[in-house]
């Protein structure tokens, strides 16, 4: 689809990306990552907090497990938006104004935002992701590709808080958060952010990917994948830790694990020590029995009259489900 943003005048000076840099804002700024991390290894069961997976490594390495052909929920909610697309695409145009800007969450390279920008015309681009440095790379080479489109940057991890700078956006906007990572928050979690993005949207809209339950066989094998790539996913984040806390981790004392619980309806990411050992860093030692794990990350697999819900609790109205033929995945549209 061509995009509809009008490409620059040969003569105009290129645009660039502006950029606001809120990177640290999740985390404890007083202890920061480092005593994040040691609560966490000393908590009971030891947790790590999944933002910790996307080190350059992590980032590159969650991009293969998007291909995997195991992993259903990015080609699944790509296929959704391509087939329900023009009617996704009518009804935001009736809901939001002309010139609105577009609020991509997790916005990683912006390729599925810029799907968006032909058929929806936005008036501005704000992209806001945790990985900084990620972002800026990925926005510079998106500007290039719609060089009339303004785009702005934002460095932030809001899983503890969604609050941008004053004027993003400037006024009624489209919130896009695709991927299911709504499902990395517990319910309660979500709840909130769900809030946080009908504040943010003032009055706008929201397009938001949900993962969908389905049989546990078929969730098991997503998040446990028969090349080994989501095994490596999880335990590169150790590598991450001891980068950052100074641990003495073992890679391959650890081993992937990955579980439907059926009563939290979600898959629950662990890495499971094969030894007892003892875990290192300074001014800390966690002390890990043959067996024991550490609990890396939950996805939680939502019923859609139960995402509905949740959106209409957020105050979110006029709820829509996009899926596809098995219902694996839901796209929810949602206005302010
Ligand atoms: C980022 N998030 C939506 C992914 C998921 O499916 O929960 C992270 C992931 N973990 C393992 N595979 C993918």
């Amino acid at each position: 689809m061509p995009p509809l943003t009008p490409d620059a005048p040969p003569d105009a000076p290129p645009r660039a990306p502006t950029f606001v840099s809120r990177a640290g804002a999740g985390t404890d700024p007083v202890a920061g990552p480092a005593a994040e991390l040691a609560a966490g290894l000393q908590a009971q069961p030891a947790a790590i907090a999944p933002k910790y997976f996307y080190d350059p490594l992590g980032s590159a390495l969650f991009t293969a497990i998007t291909e995997l052909p195991e992993y259903y929920p990015t080609r699944t909610e790509a296929a959704i938006l391509q087939a329900c697309g023009a009617e996704i695409a009518g009804v935001l145009r009736a809901a939001l104004p002309p010139g609105f800007d577009l609020v991509d969450l997790g916005a990683g390279d912006g390729a599925k935002a810029a799907r968006l920008f032909g058929p929806l015309a936005p008036g501005r681009y704000i992209a806001v992701d945790i990985s900084e440095a990620y972002l800026r790379q990925a926005l510079d080479a998106l500007q290039r590709r719609f060089p009339a489109l303004p785009m702005v940057g934002v460095g932030l991890d809001f899983a503890a808080r969604l609050a941008l700078p004053e004027g993003l956006p400037a006024g009624p906007a489209l919130v896009f958060y695709p991927g299911s990572s709504i499902g990395n928050f517990a319910p309660p979690q979500a709840l909130r952010l769900l809030r946080e993005a009908r504040a943010l949207a003032r009055g706008g809209a929201l397009l938001i990917g949900a993962d969908l339950v389905k049989p546990p066989a078929v969730l098991e094998a997503a998040y446990d994948d028969a090349l080994g790539v989501t095994a490596a996913f999880n335990r590169n984040l150790l590598s991450h830790v001891n980068r950052l806390l100074g641990s003495d981790f073992e890679l391959a004392d650890w081993k992937h694990r990955a579980l439907f619980n059926a009563a939290e309806s979600r898959i629950e990411m662990h890495l499971q020590a094969q030894r007892a050992l003892t875990v290192r860093w300074p001014g800390g030692e966690r002390r890990f029995g043959a067996g024991e794990r550490i609990h890396t990350e939950s996805s939680y697999k939502w019923q859609p009259a139960a995402f509905e819900a949740l959106l209409r609790q957020a105050g979110w109205r006029q709820v829509q489900c996009f899926s596809d033929p098995l219902a694996w995945f839901g796209v929810f549209l949602a206005q302010g």
